[in-house]
This record gives structure tokens, sequence and C-alpha cells, in this order.
């Protein structure tokens, strides 16, 4: 496969495996471009990109930045705060705008689920989805997948449980959709109320005992309790959250086998993981943070392709 079978990233639901294998291809010689003196290629020179950013974000808006401009191509960033979203303009009319200046390509992070497949639909450019709302952060589950590879070997086959805010968390669905689609195995763990009664339809496993599933996996996806998309109380209080389902470093040394830990950041240090575990040599969170420039550059210069000729 030279070329990906979609027009845009709007979710990992919608790749096939070649996809994945295509863009982790592409990773691999973008990872040892940027770790050259001169991290910089040609390749997009003639590609605009506008990053829209509805929604806050630190990690994605920062990484999908110096991917662009490390391919060299043309970048300008919007913050719905700052912008005339404020004055009441639609999504159509400011992404609309915006191309009219000849912008060839969308990243979006956006509150509402489906915004990303919303605008591919209205508007003339390929869209990237940085995340929306509690749907899919697709980049996110590519750089997760592309880091357990990098340390395993290989994705397929491997143990795999997301621990936490299962409810709230587009991490956790692209997630389960890229490492089903590679072949690993999946689990779930976190509070019942926090884990959607859906989740086994699409092949992954429920796990309510936290050590049950640290016993079972080779990684630990630990995902932030989301207190920002949530209107009721979803367990009694933080302390028996952590207490139940956080990861210290003590759980960790009485397991038989030595897992590797991620997190998608940002983290609540001593809520989801304590600090000796996020900062030990078993967390790979920097790794995946160091691993989405290149992830994101792969995305963006397979989706530039088929819309250019690079
Ligand atoms: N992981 C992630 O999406 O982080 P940000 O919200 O900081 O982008």
């Amino acid at each position: 496969m030279s070329e990906l079978s979609v027009d845009h990233l709007l979710g990992i639901k919608y790749l096939k495996k070649e996809d994945i294998e295509l863009i982790f291809q592409t990773a691999d010689h973008f990872k040892e471009v940027i770790n050259r003196p001169i991290k910089k290629v040609p390749s997009l020179r003639d590609v605009t990109i506008a990053n829209l950013f509805f929604e806050n974000s630190t990690r994605t808006r920062l990484s999908f930045e110096l991917a662009e401009k490390r391919l060299s191509a043309d970048v300008v960033n919007f913050s719905a705060a700052s912008s005339s979203v404020k004055k009441g303009e639609t999504l159509i009319d400011t992404v609309n705008n915006i191309l009219s200046m000849k912008v060839d390509m969308v990243v979006m992070r956006h509150p509402n689920p489906g915004a990303g497949i919303f605008l591919s639909k209205h508007v003339n450019a390929s869209i990237i989805n940085a995340g929306d709302g509690a749907h899919e952060h697709p980049t996110q589950a590519l750089l997760d997948s592309y880091s357990i590879r990098e340390k395993l070997g290989e994705v397929a086959g491997k143990k795999v449980v997301i621990v936490g805010d299962i409810l709230h968390s587009r991490v956790a669905l692209s997630n389960i959709f890229a490492l089903k689609l590679q072949g690993a195995e999946v689990k779930v763990c976190g509070p019942t109320t926090l884990i959607p009664k859906y989740i086994t339809s699409l092949g992954v496993e429920v796990e309510t005992n936290l050590r049950k599933a640290l016993e079972w996996c080779d990684v630990a996806n630990m995902l932030r309790v989301q207190h920002e998309r949530m209107d009721i109380s979803y367990f009694p209080s933080t302390r028996e959250y952590v207490q139940l389902f956080g990861v210290n470093k003590a759980i960790l040394d009485s397991l038989d086998k030595e897992i590797v830990v991620m997190h998608p950041g940002p983290i609540n240090r001593g809520v989801e993981i304590t600090s000796d575990v996020a900062d030990s040599d078993q967390a790979i969170i920097l790794d995946q943070v160091q691993n989405g420039v290149a992830v994101r550059m792969a995305v963006i210069y397979l989706l530039a392709s088929k819309i250019k000729q690079l």
C-alpha cells in the first residue's frame, strides 16, 4: 500500500490495518529526520495548514505545529477564544473564510463529537481530527500504538489495559479501535459508572479489579478522570478512586513482571498515577509525546500527498 485509503483522518474507525502500517513506516522515516541536526525537510513547501483549536490543548496543538513546520508547510493558528466565534460566527463560516485564504488542510480540535465529520462534508479541504469531544482522538491512538511498537517490538498479541474514565475518553475509544485492528488484546478497567455498557461490543473485556488487570497486561494506559465533562459525581471521592484505580510504585513492584505504563497527558499526579510512577523508567509518557511529532508528520504528509503532487 503506497497511499492512505482515506482523504481525511476523522477517526481510527475509518482506517484499515494497512493504513496504520503505512503511517508507522512513514513515521519511522520522519523520526530519523527529526533526530538529525537539521530537523526540517522541504516536503510540504507548497501546502498551507490551519490549526483550529476550539478546546484547550498543549501536546496536540504544539505537536501538530512542530510536525507541520518540520515538513516546511505554511501554518496558521486559530484559537476560538480570541476569534469571531465569540461574535456568533458558525463553524462552517469560520472554516470557509479561512479556506478562502488558500488553505489546503485543517487540523481541528472541537468539543462536539462528530465536528470533524460534519466539516469534511461541507468544506473543500483535508480534515484531521485532533480530538472531538468524547468521540475520537485518532493521532493520539496512533502515537500510542507507535510507542508500544517501539518499546515492545510489535502491537499484535500484546495485552493492553486502559484504566480510568473510559466513558468520557476519546483516547480510550480511538485506542480500542487501533489496538484491535492491529491484533492486540484489550481490557478496560475503572469504576463501573465510568465504563460504557456498549464497550464489550467492541471486543473489549471489562475488569474492575486493578490488580488483576495489571497482572494480566503488558501495557497499562492510564487515563485522566475528565471532571470537565462530568455533570454528576461518578464515584464517591477522589481518595476512594485513588485507592481502587490509582497506580503507584508499590503495586507495580509487587507484580511478578515489569509492565509498560502509558498516559496521554495531562496527568493528574497522585490521582491516576503517582509521580514516582510517572517519572520512572517504566513510564513511556515523554516517548509518547516525542513520537507524536513523527506520527503527525506522517499523517500530514500522507494526506497532503493525496491532494498535491509532493
Ligand atoms: N493528549 C492530549 O490530547 O493532550 P492535550 O489536550 O494537551 O493536547
